[in-house]
């Protein structure tokens, strides 16, 4: 269940009917019921908002006081942080950040690492909590040696919302072997270049969406092993786009829907990537894309050039459909918005492209690219994958349909990697015409602190429900 509150029980339909989920998920108990139970306050143990003093000590005595029960409690204000947290353990507890943690520290590993936890939810009451990684501090000499922002292993039944994650130094937000995730109503902003990616999943029964991702590396990907995952409502604005890998051997993904995927000024709207390895990806939907300013679009890849040969034929890729994509891409001549290269020895089967409509935004023309790949659709040969092909077959007219709208406000100009980069504001839209799922939980309300929202609660209780 993803809370108690009123609000949400009247939002809790979408994921009971979503085939691609396994089932509920998000927190058991709602954080103001844990807030009545216990409300550790780090500034009682030792937080000071100066943007000088170290946080870490005090949050990790609040967790070891709080995390049975109980919320951490973070107040609105400026922190520093120079010692990184393993935070372990724990039941029915949650981090409540309303205020800004900015990286001091430079140390490699993880700022926050929260491990072997249940009923858990890290969360900004006001949607203005925020990490600022400060990357650009490595970045401008070259280095992405500096930490990750948020990692998440083995949790099983918890949210992460409605807070900014900004210009990490690495990665932002890796979920990892965990079971019955909610992310939501983020904003993740980083530099512009590799190895800084959003948000990376691997794990059963996770569903994000009303994500926004700038950066030059993956929006919101997932990684083997992963099941039942669903993905909705994403707006990478600038970024390398979502995808799927890189994959290995033993490579074991199954039951992924992307849906409701916006992509401006990225490297692809959607990459699968493997260049050898072994295992399978299957029953994969990709569905209501809309890309602008993208090098690639489709780009389905067995012999991805930018990573090392892993041993094996080849990554099986069976039962995947890809529909309903508009929009343009940058240069469909170079990079058509078709691109499906299978193993010779791992073909793709059961592929599906329909509804698909794109057009390049230069020139007069698109080469789609399929090779060992069999389904229906574009360029795609019918067949079981008992035979060998490789085609390109070049547009020189725009299908019917193609035209998409676009965002209201795409980035122009990259956030480079030499200069701070601001803390965004959380979006209220994601994807055209798609309504988020979850009003910001800052939306029209001031700060309050979990006391106050755990007696409104109360009293709410009482008055609707006698
Ligand atoms: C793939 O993962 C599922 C769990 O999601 C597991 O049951 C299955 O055994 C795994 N398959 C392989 C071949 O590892
Ligand atoms: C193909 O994948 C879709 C989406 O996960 C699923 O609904 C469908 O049952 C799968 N088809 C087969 C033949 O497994
Ligand atoms: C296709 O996607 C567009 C937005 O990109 C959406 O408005 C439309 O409803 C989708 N069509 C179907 C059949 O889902
Ligand atoms: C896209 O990113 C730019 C820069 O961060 C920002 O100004 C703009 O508001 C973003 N668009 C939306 C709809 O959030």
């Amino acid at each position: 269940m993803r809370s108690f509150s009123l609000f949400s029980l009247l939002s809790l339909s979408p994921l009971l009917v979503n085939g691609q989920l396994s089932g509920t998920v998000g927190p058991l108990s709602s954080s103001s019921s844990k807030a009545s139970t216990k409300t550790c306050d780090v500034t009682d143990y030792g937080a000071v908002a100066d943007k000088k003093t170290d946080i870490g000590d005090a949050i990790s005595q609040a967790w070891d006081d709080c995390s049975n029960g109980g919320v951490v409690y973070i107040p609105p204000g400026d922190y520093a942080m120079s010692t990184w947290l393993k935070l372990s353990g724990g039941k029915a507890s949650a981090i409540q950040l309303d205020g800004i943690i900015y990286r001091t520290g430079s140390d490699g590993g993880n700022m926050f690492m929260i491990e072997h936890s249940s009923d858990f939810e890290f969360f900004s009451s006001t949607s203005k909590g925020a990490i600022q990684g400060l990357g650009y501090e490595f970045h401008k000499d070259g280095s992405l040696s500096g930490p990750r922002l948020l990692r998440f292993y083995d949790v099983q039944d918890f949210s992460v919302h409605d807070i900014a994650l900004v210009d990490s130094p690495a990665f932002h937000l890796s979920v990892d072997t965990c079971t019955n995730g909610e992310l939501y109503n983020m904003a993740v902003r980083g530099g512009d270049s590799g190895g800084l990616d959003g948000i990376d999943v691997w794990s059963e029964n996770i569903w994000v969406h009303d994500v926004e991702v700038t950066n030059k590396d993956e929006c919101v990907t997932v990684k083997s092993p992963a099941k039942n995952i669903l993905v909705e409502n994403i707006y990478c604005n600038w970024s390398g786009g979502c995808a799927m890998g890189s994959l290995g051997a033993d490579t074991n993904i199954s039951d992924i829907t992307y849906r409701n995927v916006y992509t401006w000024k990225s490297n692809q709207m959607y990459m699968i990537k493997s260049n050898g390895g072994s295992g399978t990806v299957e029953n994969v939907v990709l569905e209501n894309f809309i890309g602008h300013g993208n090098s690639y679009s489709l780009d389905i890849d067995g012999a991805w050039s930018s990573m090392d040969t892993v041993d094996g034929d080849g990554v099986q890729l069976t039962n995947i459909t890809v529909r309903n994509w508009t929009g343009g891409e940058e240069n469909g001549a170079e990079r058509g918005p078709v691109k499906v290269v299978c193993a010779e020895k791992a073909p793709c089967t059961e592929i599906t492209i329909e509804d698909f409509a794109m057009w390049t935004e230069s020139g007069d023309s698109q080469s789609n690219t399929c090779e060992n790949a069999f389904g229906s659709g574009s360029c795609l040969q019918e067949g079981d994958g008992s035979s060998t092909y490789s085609t390109a077959v070049t547009d020189t007219a725009a299908p019917s349909g193609y035209s998409a709208t676009t965002m209201a406000e795409d980035l122009t100009t990259a956030f480079g990697t030499d200069a701070s980069i601001p803390i965004p504001t959380i979006p209220t839209t994601f994807y055209p015409g798609a309504t988020p799922y979850s009003a910001l939980a800052g939306a029209g309300s001031a700060a309050a602190t979990p006391a106050a929202t755990a007696a409104a609660a109360s009293r709410m209780r009482r008055r609707t429900w006698h």
